[in-house]
């Protein structure tokens, strides 16, 4: 599947990922600040902002090959690093592990290693089948957008709040049930995470709701060779919510890498 996506700068390739339900404006921040010294390739990812979104199931090792697909087109063949957000960080872990020699280094930010407990897919079911019903993401964001961020963004910053909904409420409904089904699948990863040999940055908001800051330092720990940042003043979206402080961590893991 050919994605739409952003490629800037030159230097060693970076490649960001999105989380559900938004699209590569999440990391505008992040483009700006790391394409000084690097190259940023950010997709969006199948289903989401302008990449097509086809009725079916979107596993995350098939979203993991459309990355793989993007850069043979581009012409990437040297390891590059793989950054991923919570939906983006399970397609770079399906992508580590399928492709390790493909991997230089992974940011891990606000994700997961474990599967959805059956109660959790079920009701991603539930939702994917109300969207598809209403025929927009409607009920969806209403639902999302208060757990996405700090509970101090929410009330105090409403112009950082706005573009991620306008990204949410864009994303189609076969985009939502497709990206829905294919997380509920998903499989537990933690098991696999001792196998990952790349270097990783493992880096979580204070105040992540979704994926706590707990089950971010049992990934790191279980990793062989990880690092943790926790970012202040953010929730579920620390790169876009806390971006000085996400970019800081970053370019730091980022040049210990060269
Ligand atoms: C995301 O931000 O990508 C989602 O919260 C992931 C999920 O629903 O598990």
């Amino acid at each position: 599947m050919l994605l739409a996506f952003t490629d800037e700068g030159a230097g060693p390739v970076v490649v960001l990922l999105h989380g559900f339900p938004l699209s590569r404006t999440m990391w505008s921040a992040q483009i700006g600040e790391l394409s000084r010294s690097f190259r940023v390739i950010a997709p969006d990812l199948r289903g989401h902002g302008e990449s097509p979104a086809p009725d079916a199931v979107y596993t995350m090792e098939q979203m993991a090959e459309d990355v793989v697909e993007l850069l043979d087109g581009l012409g990437v063949t040297e390891p590059v690093v793989v950054g991923g957000l919570s939906m983006g960080g399970y397609v770079a872990l399906a992508l580590a592990l399928k492709h390790p020699g493909r991997i230089r280094g992974l940011i891990l930010a606000d994700t997961r290693a474990a599967a959805d407990s059956p109660e959790a897919a079920r009701q991603r079911e539930e939702t994917a089948g109300a969207v598809l019903r209403a025929g927009h993401a409607g009920v969806l964001v209403e639902a999302m957008l208060p757990k996405l961020f700090a509970a101090s963004t929410i009330r105090e910053r409403p112009a950082v709040v706005a573009p991620m909904r306008a990204a949410m409420e864009a994303t189609s409904a076969s985009g939502v049930a497709g990206a829905l089904r294919g997380m509920a699948g998903r499989p537990d990863r933690r098991e696999e995470l001792k196998s990952i040999a790349a270097p990783t940055l493992v880096a979580v908001g204070d105040q992540d709701v979704v994926s706590p800051p707990d089950e971010a330092k049992a990934i790191a720990e279980a990793l062989p060779n990880a690092r943790l940042a926790v970012i202040p003043g953010a929730g579920h979206l620390a790169p876009y919510e806390n971006p000085e402080a996400f970019n800081a961590a970053a370019l730091e893991f980022l040049r210990s890498l060269s």
